[in-house]
Formats: C-alpha cells, structure tokens, sequence
C-alpha cells in the first residue's frame, strides 16, 4: 500500500510517499481501508521535530481518517464493508490502517468520507475544550481564536450545535466569510479583537475563550472574558507560548485551563466512544454540521503541510488515499 512518510525532521518537504506493507491483521483489530486522512497542525509540528511527541524516524503521519471496514473481530461490533471514521494515532496517511474498536466510529449517512476523514481529532477536542475543560453552560458565548483553521472550524461548528453564541476572531476578512459559513454569530479581526468583543458584548465580555494561536494576544483575551470566564489553551499556531499575570485572574474571577486531548486519551482510552456517543444523535439529526475539506492527493501532502505553515488554509484540510 502506499504512504506518506516522514525520514528526516526536514519540514513538509521531508514527506515522501512510499509503498510500505500493509498493517499485519491481529483477530483484535478491525482493518479500514481508507478512503481519506485529515492533514492537522500537529503533523506540521512532526515534520521538524517541534511536536511535544517526538516519534522514532522514519513515521507515517496522520492520526485520523475515514473510510470502509475490511474485517473486525467478531463482536466488536463492525461489518465488512461499514462506513468509519478512525482514529489511528500512528498514522493514518496511509491507505489500510489496523485499530482497536474503541478507535472506530459509525459514520452517520449525513457525513462524506472525506469530511469524516479530518473530524474527529478536532470535533473531539472541541468538544473537549467546551463540555470536560470549560464546563459550558446554556446561553454563554464563546470567542473562538483562528476560527477559521481545522479547529477553529470545528469549535464554530460544535458551539452551535451545542446552542452556544461565538465570536470568531480571524486575521482576513476571506477567512471572516470561512467563520461565516461555518456557523459563527460574529466574526471579529484579530487586530484589536478586545475592544469589538466588549463591544458586541455590551462590554461584559465572553465566558468562554477557546485559544489554539497562543502568542501576545493572550492577555487581550484574558481582558475580554467576563467574570466567572475561562480561557481554554489548545495551542500555539502563533509561535510563542504566552504568560499569564495570575492577579489577573484574581481581579476578574476568571481562569485559565489547560486542553489537551490526546494526553487526557491516555489515562481515559474510552472517552472518544462517550463523546461520539454524545455527538453521534446530533449530527444524524443535521444539528451538527461537518464541512467538506479542501482535499489534496496523497502525492502532495508537502503542499497540504505547506498550506497550514503559510497560514493560506481555511477550514480542515485532507489527503485523498483512493487508490
Ligand atoms: N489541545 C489539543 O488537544 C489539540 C488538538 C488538536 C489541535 N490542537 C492545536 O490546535 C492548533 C490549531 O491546529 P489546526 O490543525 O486547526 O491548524 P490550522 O488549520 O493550521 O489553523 C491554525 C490557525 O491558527 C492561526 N494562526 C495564527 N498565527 C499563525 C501562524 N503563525 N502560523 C499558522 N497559523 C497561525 C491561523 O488563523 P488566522 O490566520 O485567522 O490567525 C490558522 O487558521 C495547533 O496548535 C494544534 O496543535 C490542539
């Protein structure tokens, strides 16, 4: 089978496709062949060696995909021939994945193969964010930081599934119309972001600020939650990690919490089913959304890297793995 692996921590153009053998079946695996991977920040990070897990070289990319059950051990639940998503955390840019069952999940008819193939490490992790680490509640309003990249994306898409207000706060007025379309009830420019939020909130600010970029702005985002607010950190696609001054937080009655979703994984493997479990009958009955990326063919996943390194991406981004 064919994959896109990385050999040196030389950046996106170290990936070089190969024919690898296909994963060895194990009676407790179900084996997907897939149809599409989703391309994430994380794998960009991979590629120089800047991610928090280093993996050993050479390695496929990708955690996550979608497409169609080959064979599952009697039981688990699958058939041959099922529409999934996976979720396969030693790579996924790869045509047959083999993973445990508690990593695979029913796609419902209302999601594509390929919308399904970049979904859920970023639908979950939003999720995440909200419902574990921020403790959401009916009525709040959420600002959304680089609202229109794969997570930002997704966390739109989930606050309003979930009924939540959200301000998105973008660097383009192009990626404003991404927001936009992605459900968000206003967009905002990162440039001066505080003082719009204030104002589209009457001055009381948001309860809830969800950060994937990191970098100076977090302080603005701490002056732009109301009291009782929490500021959730998931990232830092603006390069620096930031510092908080903790008077602040006394000040405001406000917190910030950490969300890291594939670390909470790891001492709690059956939280993915849960929260499918939770999203799975909002997305049947069309309350939640999932987009359609813009999909790259496996020969150019330095170019789909390339895009989420310029910054020229808007919504998630995928690799097709048809044969
Ligand atoms: N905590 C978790 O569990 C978890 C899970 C998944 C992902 N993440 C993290 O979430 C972040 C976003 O991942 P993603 O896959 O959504 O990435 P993405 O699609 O590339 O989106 C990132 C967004 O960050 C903004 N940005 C600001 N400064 C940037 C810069 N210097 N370079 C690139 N982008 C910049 C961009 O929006 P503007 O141009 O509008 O500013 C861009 O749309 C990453 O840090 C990733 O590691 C965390």
């Amino acid at each position: 089978m064919r994959a896109a692996q990385l050999t040196e921590h030389g950046g996106p153009d170290a990936v070089r496709v190969a024919e690898v053998p296909e994963p060895a079946a194990h009676p407790s695996l179900v084996v997907v062949d897939l149809h599409a991977a989703g391309v994430s920040f994380p794998d960009l990070l991979q590629t120089t060696g800047a991610y928090q897990v280093v993996r050993p070289l050479p390695c496929t990319l990708g955690a996550e995909g979608a497409g169609v059950v080959r064979s599952a051990p009697r039981g688990s639940g699958f058939t041959a021939g099922q529409r999934v998503a996976v979720l396969a955390m030693d790579g996924a840019w790869q045509q047959t994945v083999a993973v445990p069952p508690q990593l695979v999940f029913p796609l419902p008819d209302s999601v594509s193969p390929t919308a399904g193939a970049g979904m859920l490490v970023n639908y979950l992790t939003a999720h995440f964010a909200l419902d574990e680490r921020a403790r959401y509640r009916a009525g709040e309003t959420v600002l959304v930081h680089g609202a229109a990249g794969g997570l930002g994306v997704a966390a739109l898409q989930v606050a309003a599934g979930l009924d939540l207000e959200t301000i998105a706060v973008v660097s383009t007025e192009e990626k404003a119309a991404v927001a936009k379309a992605n459900r968000a009830t206003h967009t905002v420019l990162a440039d001066g972001f505080k003082d719009r939020v204030l104002e589209l909130t009457g001055g009381r600010g948001v309860d809830i600020v969800l950060d994937p970029v990191g970098g100076d702005r977090f302080t603005d985002s701490l002056r732009s939650l109301a009291p009782g607010g929490r500021a959730v950190v998931l990232g830092f696609t603006g390069g620096s990690i930031p510092t908080a001054k903790v008077n602040r937080l006394l000040l405001r009655n406000v917190s910030v919490v950490g969300a890291g979703w594939g670390e909470y994984l790891r001492t709690d493997p059956g939280y993915p089913a849960r929260q499918w479990a939770a999203l799975d009958p909002l997305l049947r009955d069309g309350t939640l959304v999932v987009p359609e990326p813009t999909l790259y063919p496996l020969d150019e996943a330095s170019e789909a890297l390339r895009s989420l390194e310029t910054r020229s991406a808007t919504g998630k981004v995928a690799l097709d793995l048809r044969p």
